[in-house]
């Protein structure tokens, strides 16, 4: 008697052979504990027809393995098409077993790219799977290719070289010119998740700026300075700051300019004869000290070599250095004393024509 049903049930496999996913799938699945059956419920199992009673068979019945299951009875069919999927019963009748082709329309795929997946009719009078959901299909062309996220804070610190696509990688290097620590290449996975952490940048400082020579530093002197450290600079008195009054530690470990120079004042060369200093017409002696200070122009007289007249020509002070121009005399002790009126700074200027 169990001889006799199992031979019956090989005949029925070799009969739905040709349609049945377990007739190439070789022997029926053990039913899966967990998994699978949590979204179905299955028929009683079985091991044969014995145990089934007399409406039922023990057939196998997909994931749920060897199940009490009545042939005879089917899955729902037709089905409705909707506006993306096109149906296709294969067997005969939609009954135990039967398999159904889902096709998407035209133009659309399923989520594996297919556009054609087979749905089985089992014990439960259920077709198998889950209706599946056609969608546009991806042509290089219109869509982009998904990428993996690289936030800001990652943009914000890292040149990158490559477009962070879906199966392409990409390298990094530090916008601050700092080292790379961690991986300087990073490759964008299927499931658009890098497959390593992003790296960091070796955090910069600043080496101490040379010394200012007849200057302060407005700071606490360190060995090295942080990025965005700011050195503030005094010049002593009598000396005048030349350059920046303020450098910045920038992000690749460089001040933002370099440090000044505190530049000194000059001695006036000229004691009788007056000069211009800042658009005033002095005396050397009625300045202080007798000095300008750096940077400063001071404009002396010259004598035209032929015509009795006076021109000017100026000379910048630099650093503590101020040359007479060449062609400035200085007027001895007697000219100066007897002939005050003739001294050449104070004689009549020349005409705008007589000085070439
Ligand atoms: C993405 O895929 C990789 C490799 O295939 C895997 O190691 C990783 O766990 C997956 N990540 C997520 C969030 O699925
Ligand atoms: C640091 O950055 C500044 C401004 O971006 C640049 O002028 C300087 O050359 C850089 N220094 C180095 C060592 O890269
Ligand atoms: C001095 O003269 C130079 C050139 O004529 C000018 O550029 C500069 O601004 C002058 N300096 C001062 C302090 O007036």
């Amino acid at each position: 008697m169990m001889m006799d049903s199992a031979l019956l049930l090989l005949l029925l496999w070799a009969l739905i052979g040709t349609t049945s996913p377990q007739a190439s799938a070789g022997p029926c699945v053990e039913r899966l504990q967990g998994g699978e059956r949590k979204t179905r419920a299955c028929p009683r199992t079985c091991k044969s027809d014995a145990e089934c009673g007399s409406k039922r068979q023990c057939l196998c019945d997909g994931e749920c393995g060897l199940s009490c299951v009545a042939p005879g009875r089917t899955c729902p069919w037709p089905l409705h098409s909707n506006e993306n999927l096109v149906f296709r019963l294969v067997s005969a009748t939609p009954s135990f077993s039967a398999l159904l082709e889902v096709h998407c329309k035209p133009g659309l795929t399923l989520p594996d790219g297919l556009d054609v997946t087979v749905r089985r009719c089992q014990g439960d009078r259920q077709w198998s799977g889950d209706e599946p959901i056609c969608a546009e299909a991806q042509s290089p062309g219109h869509t982009p290719p998904p990428t993996c996220p690289l936030p800001e804070e990652v943009i914000n610190t890292f040149s990158i070289h490559g477009d962070a696509s879906v199966g392409t990688s990409i390298r990094y290097s530090c916008l601050s010119g700092a080292d790379v620590v961690g991986s300087r290449e990073n490759f964008c996975q299927d499931n658009q998740t890098w497959m390593h952490p992003h790296p960091v940048c070796k955090k910069l400082f600043c080496q101490p700026p040379k010394e200012v020579q007849q200057g302060y530093v407005v700071a606490v002197q360190k060995t090295e300075y942080e990025v965005a450290f700011d050195i503030h600079y005094l010049c002593k008195k009598n000396y005048r700051l030349d350059g920046p009054q303020k450098i910045t530690c920038l992000s690749n470990g460089s001040w933002s300019a370099s440090p000044p120079h505190c530049r000194a004042r000059c001695v006036i060369p000229a004691e009788r004869s007056r000069v211009v200093i800042g658009g005033v017409k002095r005396w050397p002696f009625d300045v202080t000290d007798a000095m300008v200070p750096h940077g400063e122009n001071v404009t002396f007289y010259c004598k035209h070599p032929k015509k009795q007249c006076s021109f000017t020509a100026a000379q910048a002070c630099f650093d503590g250095k101020l040359q007479t121009p060449e062609c400035y005399l200085e007027p001895t002790w007697l000219q100066y004393k007897l002939f005050p009126h003739r001294l050449v700074s104070e004689i009549e200027t020349c005409a705008p024509g007589d000085v070439e």
